[in-house]
């Protein structure tokens, strides 16, 4: 995959928030073949999950009424989306959450505003712009473009409104050999920042559903997605599935930034999950 960050990844994600507001501004025109160039290829997350993504402009040129494109107004001005494309049949959502993640970083060092929408566009209207075929949908988009430096009004109350920016402390995530002892920054150690990146990270509503147990003795770490009910374990939601792939990211883009050896793995982890409705996703075996 041809895709090289080229500043500390710990600034990008901390640079990082979602833009709902844009300036009516074209991209330049070596920014736009960077991004093709990007998304030319198919994308493989560390499972095996393959995704597509394409840089469309359905509304260039026509009324501000045809750039809200798809998104119930929620986002304005917008003159490109980068939709993110699954096969029917792809079952790793969590790999795209991964590379989609990925995309929206790279972005956002190109000095260009995002925002995940998991939900609220109109698939029909971009589908007519894309070139999606049959066995294919939309699983998520994001426009991209110059934002706004002043939020307008109502972007600000959607901000407000589902808790922007506001996370979670180290304690409601993050814990050392099972789910009733909280990990600390100092016992977390060369791994204090990609925890830190994971949990700065977006998810859908904001609700940050990752949990993080690090083996006592070594630097292993078991990501978990936690649901409020119980759902089976082989149809796990979709937006969900996205936000752990976004947290293993993170993480991982951050181990690599700070030269820790490690790799994602499926296992066993053998933690007791009766606290909550925690399933489990993968772990990163660190030296
Ligand atoms: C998988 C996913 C789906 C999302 N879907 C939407 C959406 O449909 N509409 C929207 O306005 N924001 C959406 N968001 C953006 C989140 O609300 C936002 O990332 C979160 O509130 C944190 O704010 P921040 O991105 O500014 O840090 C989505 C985020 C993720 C990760």
């Amino acid at each position: 995959m041809i895709m090289k960050f080229e500043k500390s990844i710990i600034k990008t994600i901390n640079q990082r928030t979602s833009k709902r507001a844009y300036k009516d501004l074209e991209i330049e025109s070596n920014k736009l073949q960077e991004i093709n160039q990007i998304l030319k290829k198919e994308f493989t997350g560390p499972f095996g999950g393959k995704s597509r993504f394409e840089l469309i402009s359905c509304g260039n040129n026509d009324s501000s009424e045809k750039r809200r494109l798809g998104t119930y107004g929620f986002v304005r001005g917008a003159r490109y989306f980068i939709i993110g494309i699954l096969k029917k049949e792809e079952k790793n959502i969590a790999d795209f959450g991964f590379s989609f993640e990925k995309i929206i970083l790279k972005m956002t060092e190109l000095g260009l505003g995002t925002v995940w929408l998991g939900g609220s566009f109109r698939y029909n209207q971009f589908e007519k712009c894309s070139d999606i075929k049959e066995n294919e949908y939309i699983a998520a988009t994001t426009p991209v473009g110059y934002s706004l430096e002043k939020p307008k009004a109502y972007e600000k109350i959607i901000s407000w409104s589902i808790g922007s920016r506001k996370r979670k402390p180290w304690s409601k995530l993050f814990y050392l050999g099972d789910f009733s002892t909280p990990l600390t920054k100092k016992i977390a150690g060369k791994y204090a920042s990609a925890l830190e990146m994971v949990r700065i990270g977006p998810s859908a509503r904001n609700e940050e559903p990752w949990r993080v147990v690090k083996d006592e003795t070594t630097n292993t770490f078991h990501f978990y997605l936690q649901l409020s009910r119980r759902k089976p374990a082989d149809d796990l939601p979709a937006m969900k599935q996205m936000d752990l792939g976004i947290a293993l990211s993170h993480f991982v883009l951050t181990a690599i930034d700070e030269k820790l050896k490690g790799k994602l793995v499926k296992m066993n982890p053998n933690i007791d999950t009766s606290s909550g409705y925690l399933y489990y996703i993968a772990s990163w075996i660190g030296e």
